[in-house]
C-alpha cells in the first residue's frame, strides 16, 4: 500500500506529522510531496523538523502568486509525480490551494483521492478555503471527517456513504507536542519576560481582515488597549498588508513577534490568558488546552468551540476588547475533537477501503 500526501502550507505540516508516524508505525509505504505554498523556514522547515517528518520525497517549488497560477501551477507540476508514483491513495488535507490543486489532479488521473479534515463548512462563500474544501470534498472517494458535525454537512450534500468520522488529528499533534514541552521554558517568558497568565497571543493572516486598511487598523487598535499585553504573532501576509496600509503592528500592549515554531506556539498558548485570532487551527488547539479564545471572524468551521463556550465570534470593536478580557469558561471534559488517535483511525480507513 502506498499513500502519497500532498502538503503545502503551515497548518498541513502539522497534520502530516500524526500521519507519517501512524504510516511508518502499520509499515505504509509514505510518499510525501511539498508544493511549497509555504516556503518561509518559520512557516515551513521547523515544521518538518520539530514534529520529526520526514523530509519531503518531492518539493514543487509553487511559492506564492495569485489564487489560480497558484493553484494551476501546482497541477501542472504535480501531475508527472502522480503518474510516477501511481500511489493507491493520494490523501489531501485541510482546505488550502495545495489541497484543490491535489483534488483535481488526483481524479483525473483516475487516482483514488481521501479527503483529511472532510466536511468542514462555513458556509461563507468568499474565503478561499471554502471553495477549496466543498470543490475537494465532491471530487474525493473518502471523505475522513473530523466530527459529526462535519459528517452532517457530508450527508447534507449527498456524501455520506463515502464518509467516515475519524477524530481530528490535530488532537493527536496537540496533545503529544503539550506533553512534550511540558517541562520546557515558556518561550515567551525567556525572551520577552512575560510570566504565565500575565499576556494574550494573537494571529490575523486571513485576507477579510488584513486586505483593508481601515479594519485592520481597527483589529490592532483593539488589541493595543487590553488590560493585557498581547504578542501578536505576525504571519508575512499580516506584516505585507501593515507595510502597503503604513500601519504599525507595535503599538500601546500590543507587540509583534516572529511566528513560533508549533513546540514553541503551544507552549505559548498554555500559558497565555486568552487567545485572538482568525486561524482555524488556533482556534482548535486553544480550545483542546482550554484556553479562551476570541475569533475575529463572522463564522467558524469549528462550531462546537463556541457551543461548548470557550470560542467567541466578534467583529473589531467594543465586542472584540470585552470577549478579549473575558475570564475563562468552567471547565470542560467534552472532547468532540476525537481522543488523540485519529491518525490511526486513518490510515485504517485508507487499508481497510481500497
Ligand atoms: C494559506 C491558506 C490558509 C491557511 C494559511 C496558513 C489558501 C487559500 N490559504 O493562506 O487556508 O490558513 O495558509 O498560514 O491556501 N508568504 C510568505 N512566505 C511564505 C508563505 C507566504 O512571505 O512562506 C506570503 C506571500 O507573500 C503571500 C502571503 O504570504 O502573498 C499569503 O500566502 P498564501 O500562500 O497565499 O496564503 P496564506 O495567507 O498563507
Amino acid at each position: 500500500m502506498r499513500i502519497l500526501s500532498v502538503v503545502g502550507a503551515r497548518p498541513q505540516f502539522v497534520k502530516l506529522a500524526p500521519i507519517a508516524h501512524a504510516c511508518a508505525a502499520a509499515g505504509v509505504d509514505h510518499v510525501i510531496v511539498h508544493t511549497g505554498q509555504h516556503y518561509d523556514p518559520m512557516l515551513s522547515d521547523v515544521f518538518f523538523a520539530d514534529l520529526a517528518i520526514p523530509a519531503p520525497d518531492h518539493h514543487l517549488n509553487v511559492g506564492s502568486l495569485g489564487h489560480g497560477a497558484q493553484t494551476g501551477r501546482m497541477m501542472e507540476r504535480l501531475e508527472p509525480v502522480l503518474v510516477e508514483e501511481n500511489p493507491d491513495w493520494v490523501l489531501v488535507y485541510g482546505d488550502t490551494n495545495s489541497t484543490l490543486a491535489a483534488a483535481v489532479d488526483a481524479v483525473k488521473l483516475h487516482l483514488p483521492l481521501a479527503h483529511l479534515e472532510a466536511g468542514l463548512r462555513s458556509f461563507n462563500r468568499r474565503m478561499p478555503e471554502e471553495h477549496n474544501r466543498v470543490a475537494t470534498d465532491h471530487l474525493a472517494d473518502l471523505l475522513l471527517a473530523p466530527t459529526d458535525v462535519a459528517a452532517a454537512h457530508l450527508a447534507d450534500e449527498g456524501l455520506g456513504e463515502r464518509t467516515v468520522v475519524v477524530g481530528d488529528v490535530m488532537t493527536d499533534v496537540v496533545m503529544t507536542t503539550k506533553a512534550a514541552v511540558a517541562d520546557k521554558p515558556n518561550p515567551l517568558e525567556a525572551e520577552l519576560g512575560l510570566k504565565a497568565g500575565q499576556y494574550r497571543l494573537a494571529t490575523i493572516h486571513r485576507p477579510d481582515n488584513t486586505d483593508d486598511p481601515a479594519r485592520l487598523d481597527a483589529i490592532l487598535d483593539d488589541l493595543s488597549c487590553l488590560d493585557l499585553p498581547t504578542v501578536i504573532l505576525a504571519h508575512p501576509r499580516l506584516i505585507a498588508a501593515c507595510e502597503r496600509a503604513g500601519i504599525s503592528l507595535d503599538r500601546g500592549t500590543l507587540i509583534s513577534h516572529r511566528p513560533l515554531a508549533y513546540p514553541d506556539l503551544v507552549a505559548a498558548a498554555v500559558a497565555s490568558a486568552g487567545v485572538v485570532t482568525d486561524s482555524g487551527g488556533l482556534q482548535k488547539e486553544a480550545f483542546l488546552l482550554r484556553v479562551p479564545t476570541t475569533t475575529v471572524r463572522p463564522e467558524t468551521e469549528w462550531v462546537e468551540t463556541v457551543s461548548l463556550g470557550w470560542n467567541v465570534l466578534v467583529e473589531p470593536g467594543d465586542a472584540l476588547r470585552a470577549a478579549a478580557q473575558r475570564p475563562a469558561p468552567e471547565p470542560t471534559s467534552a472532547s468532540p475533537y476525537g481522543d488523540g488517535h485519529a491518525a490511526e483511525a486513518v490510515v485504517e480507513a485508507l487499508l481497510t477501503r481500497r
